[in-house]
């Protein structure tokens, strides 16, 4: 596959989930209702982050027993942590930087992979390897959408999928910029609940969310 295509797929990927949760699982055992909560709430699109010595094996038991989720691995950080996404069979890869060495596995791996940039410099980084469609992290941190619209001025075809300080009152906001293709995010699945296995309460949050910002976005 071409790295325009890989693009083009990963783009498409990140723009159908509208919101993509960012799993830090601390119990194997949460994994699997987690997942099958966010899908019956209607947020198929899942980042597992690297966060957590249950990761891998989280991921592998929600791809076994959630059919229906599109799993991801986040917090890739080098290119071990990419091998094992890509060794795993997940969907695709994020990660909040964009090292050399990292850019460089991304570049010749298969794996749909999206970098983090927060800066001007990492963008390019990013391009220059090939990737455009990007994570903006720390999203509000950063300088929140008027860095993003300043961005998108040198970097016109670059898209990007803003995570870091967004939850429920401003995601529609991130949504209805026109290089957003969808939102990341740790607020539909808080470490409270998670604990709590208040697994009605997180899709009960995603529902919601979901239909609001499936609304935002048209
Ligand atoms: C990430 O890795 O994308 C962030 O930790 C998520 O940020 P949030 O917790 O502010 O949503």
């Amino acid at each position: 596959m071409t790295a325009k295509a890989k693009q083009d797929q990963i783009a498409e990927l990140i723009r159908q989930a509208v919101v993509i949760p960012v799993l830090t699982i601390e119990r194997l055992s949460d994994a699997v209702p987690l997942a099958k909560a966010l899908v019956a709430g209607g947020v198929r699109t899942l980042e597992v982050t690297l966060r957590t010595p249950v990761a891998i094996d989280a991921a592998r038991a929600i791809m076994a027993e959630v059919p229906d989720a599109m799993v991801g691995i986040g917090t890739i950080l080098n290119g071990d942590d990419l091998a094992r996404a890509e060794a795993l069979g997940v969907r695709f890869g994020i990660s909040p930087g964009a090292t050399p060495e990292l850019l460089q596995a991304a570049a010749s791996s298969r794996l749909p992979f999206a970098p983090g940039i927060a800066t001007a410099s990492e963008l390019m980084q990013a391009l220059a390897h090939g990737f455009e469609v990007v994570k903006f992290f720390p999203a509000e941190q950063a300088g929140g959408i008027k860095a993003l619209r300043a961005l998108a001025g040198p970097f016109p075809n670059v898209r990007v999928c803003p995570t870091g300080g967004i939850g429920e009152t401003n995601a529609a906001a991130w949504l209805a910029e026109p290089n957003v293709l969808a939102v990341g995010g740790s607020w539909l699945c808080p470490a409270s609940e998670i604990r709590a296995g208040n697994w009605a309460g997180i899709t009960a949050m995603c529902a919601q969310s979901m239909k609001s910002l499936k609304a935002a976005c048209r």
